[in-house]
């Protein structure tokens, strides 16, 4: 490695697939000596990795990636790279090519694996870009054992798959991400030993719809679902927690929810997206359920699952969504009474059918109906923690937040606590008795 490059630093947008991405990226240059470098100005290597999701993350991109001009022409041998879902849409490549010509290396997410001999390589030829594009090569089973450099020490993502099949009609990730691909039971089980002996005690396992995981049992030879890996990755001594992240609604399994509800390391949150209220929508949408079906989950989850937490998310403005959708959507809203909604304006994606619909609804209704949905959110938000107050419950404390100074950490079920204690509770399972209720976060005390 050349003596010239020590420091890096990795700036992630989208979801906590890319957030694992970027921590393997991270181990890949600390294997080579780097350090983590106090900005992206002076660092010697900076890597975005990207979300194109909706647009105003690639707009994000621009702006940041614009500023580094300056530090480019003054170090000449810093790297500026690109990747993640983004540098997957040829058309970003080519605009990043045009736009931004001191940016020495691009490529896609399923290119991560060859990420150390990219950089290698951009260093050799100091004054030509090294760029990938590659269409998905579906042969390829990839299946990365990349070093990671975690930003917690004691909890990690881990996929267990990669890509997406559902091809909901507003989303690009199906086309960025590739189709489905399950990884082997052994695979993961290894993977989550191993973080286990470096001290990792909550795991999250990832993958677009968890619940259509069809990875292969090589000792049985034979295909594994969700719930059965699920029930695996419990087995494994000296793992405290197991979360999961996401789940569609059209194939939660009542085994799922058994599965969760007779384990004690299996969190109490589940986060599964609605959407839309209206079955209109959810149908122009692909989603594959009804209004009438994702209610009866509801029920089920909560009869079931003692304190747990539902989340979602919804999308406001899709093409053809009338007034009376938009109620409909509020109206489940009320209904289901969720622990927490993740609210996005419809975001129109080239190459996605929604692109293509005709009724397309204007920028000024969308704004409406968000800040709308956004008010019917707010009032509903605490409403369910109440019942939570004079509990001692058990807290992974994660950081001290140094504007309270006290230490944070989560439930079960993923509700924030703070409470006074020493740092070297980090990374541990605590007893906490909370206080009061501040809709999304607790105040607690330590139980000695
Ligand atoms: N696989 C996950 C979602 C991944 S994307 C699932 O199906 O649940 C995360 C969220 O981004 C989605 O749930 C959706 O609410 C939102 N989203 C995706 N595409 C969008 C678009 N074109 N416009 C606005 N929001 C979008
Ligand atoms: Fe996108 Fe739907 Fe796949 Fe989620 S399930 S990633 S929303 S296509
Ligand atoms: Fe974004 Fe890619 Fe995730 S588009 S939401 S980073 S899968």
């Amino acid at each position: 490695m050349d003596n010239n490059l020590k420091t890096y630093k990795i700036i992630t947008f989208g979801c906590q697939m890319n957030a694992n991405d970027s921590e393997k990226l991270a181990g890949v240059l600390e294997g080579k000596g780097c350090v983590e470098g106090l900005s992206e100005e002076t660092s010697d290597i900076v890597i975005f990795n990207t979300c194109t999701v909706r647009e105003n993350a690639n707009k994000r991109l621009y702006g940041r990636v614009g500023h580094l001009k300056k530090s480019c022409i003054e170090n000449k041998k810093k790297i500026v790279g690109i990747c993640g879902c983004m540098m997957q849409e040829k058309d970003e490549v080519e605009a990043i090519k045009n736009k931004y010509p001191y940016v020495k290396l691009i490529f896609g997410t399923h290119n991560i694996d060859e990420f150390s001999n990219l950089i290698d390589e951009v260093i050799e030829n100091q004054n030509k870009v090294v760029k990938v594009y590659d269409e998905f090569d579906e042969t390829k089973k990839e299946d990365s054992i990349l070093p990671s450099k975690r930003v917690y020490s004691f909890k990690c993502g881990i996929n267990i798959m990669y890509g997406c099949n559902n091809f909901c009609t507003y989303c690009i990730v199906p086309y960025v991400r590739g189709r489905e691909r399950s990884r082997d039971v052994e695979n993961i089980i290894s993977e989550i030993e191993n973080a286990v002996k470096d001290g990792v005690v909550e795991v999250m396992l990832l993958g677009q719809n968890v619940n259509s995981y069809r990875g292969i049992k090589r000792k049985l030879n034979k295909e594994w679902t969700f719930p059965k890996l699920l029930q695996d990755v419990a087995d494994i001594e000296g793992l405290k927690r197991i979360r999961f992240m996401t789940s569609h609604p059209k194939d939660l399994s009542d085994e799922l929810i058994e599965v969760i509800k007779n384990n004690e390391k299996c969190c109490k949150h589940i986060h599964l997206p609605l959407q839309s209220g209206s079955n209109k929508i959810l149908k122009l949408m692909n989603r594959r359920y009804d209004r009438e079906k994702y209610l009866e989950i509801i029920d089920k989850i909560r009869n079931n699952i003692t304190d747990v937490a539902i989340t979602t998310d919804v999308i406001v403005g899709f093409p053809g969504e009338e007034e009376e959708d938009f109620n409909d959507t509020i109206d489940l809203i009320k209904k289901v009474n969720f622990d927490s909604v993740f609210t996005f304006e419809y975001s129109k994606r080239n190459g996605t059918k929604a692109a293509e619909m005709i009724n397309q609804v204007n920028e000024e209704t969308v704004k409406r109906r968000f800040n709308e949905l956004l008010k019917v959110v707010e009032d509903c938000a605490g409403s369910n923690t109440d019942k939570y107050v004079g509990r001692v419950m058990e807290v992974l404390v994660e950081s001290v937040d140094r504007e309270v100074n006290k230490l944070t950490g989560r439930l079960s079920n993923n509700y924030l606590v703070h409470f006074e204690g020493e740092d070297l509770l980090i990374g541990k399972i605590v007893k906490v008795k909370l206080i009061k209720s501040h809709g999304f976060y607790f105040e607690g005390e330590i139980c000695r």
